[in-house]
């Protein structure tokens, strides 16, 4: 595997690669690898010739700056994590100086499926992982290129960027993996106190058993229910409960408005922020 930091070293790799005839594939992570991603580079080699991952934690796309000056940075782990466990051709770790010489003032436009959840807590979220994941999009032109379903709304706003931008790239959707307690995954899990980690599956739990209520109540009582049950645990505070349309991203008033519904949180366990979904039907 080979790991390069700037564009030009990666542009060529992967020409070199199309070159050879290749299916090009791209994983987009910010590093701080876990099963979650091995699971999404794992699906990349399966279905790609050359698969690129890129690991840079991405500052356009953090509010807050504490979050960012915590966020993991594990790139010698990463990379071993990456060589024992996958076939990945390259790693792409560039500088901040690299992706952003100058400041990147592009907006990007996605409507109302970015005004809700994430991108009503974090504003000008979604717009920093446009402006990075389009950069990595026209670096590597991937035939394929792989995202986690935990960041459900996430994945919403790039397959919007690629139909706008008409990127000709397929977007491939790949499910939440959790560890046995149910948590789903994530780089910040390792943020998590040992009291926090104690109460994290309960977030799992919960949305679970929401899924029963659904015969005999509303969406808003559903997702107050869940809201009650994990505010009622200490050590918990959750941001938000919404039960949206899985299309539109949009809260909905009775199950029967679409046919597509999913449950989208955001739970702060301590300082950590961690979110999931579930989805109630499809
Ligand atoms: O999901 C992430 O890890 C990031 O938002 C992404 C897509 C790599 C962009 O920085």
């Amino acid at each position: 595997m080979k790991i390069v930091t700037t564009i030009s070293e990666l542009k060529t790799a992967v020409a070199a690669a199309r070159n050879e005839g290749k299916t090009v594939g791209l994983v987009p992570t910010m590093g701080a690898l876990h099963k979650g991603h091995l699971s999404l580079v794992g699906r990349a080699c399966d279905e790609c010739k050359f698969v690129v991952v890129s690991i840079f934690v991405n500052p356009t796309q953090f509010n807050n700056p504490d979050d960012l000056r915590t966020y993991p940075r594990t790139l010698d782990a990463d990379v071993e994590l990456l060589t024992a466990n996958t076939r990945a051709d390259v790693v792409f770790a560039p500088t901040a100086q690299e992706i952003y010489p100058e400041p990147d003032t592009r907006v990007f436009e996605l409507g109302p499926i970015a005004e809700v959840m994430e991108g009503k807590y974090r504003p000008g979220h979604f717009n920093g992982v446009c402006q990075i994941v389009s950069k990595l999009f026209m670096y590597v032109e991937p035939d394929k290129a792989y995202f986690g379903e935990k960041d459900f709304q996430q994945l919403a706003i790039i397959r919007k960027m690629v139909s706008d931008l008409k990127f000709n790239i397929e977007i491939v959707p790949c499910p939440i993996v959790r560890e046995e307690s149910g948590l789903a995954v994530s780089s910040r899990n390792v943020l998590l106190t040992e009291a926090s980690r104690k109460i994290a599956p309960l977030i799992h739990k919960a949305l679970k058993a929401s899924v029963t209520l659904m015969t005999d109540h509303t969406p808003k009582e559903t997702a107050n229910w869940v809201v009650g049950q994990l505010n009622s645990t200490k050590g918990f505070e959750v941001e938000y409960y919404d039960i949206v349309d899985g299309n539109t991203l949009q809260t909905i008033t009775s199950w029967n408005e679409t046919n597509y519904v999913v449950g989208c949180i955001t739970v702060y366990a301590g300082k950590v922020r961690l979110i999931d979904n579930i989805t109630y039907k499809k």
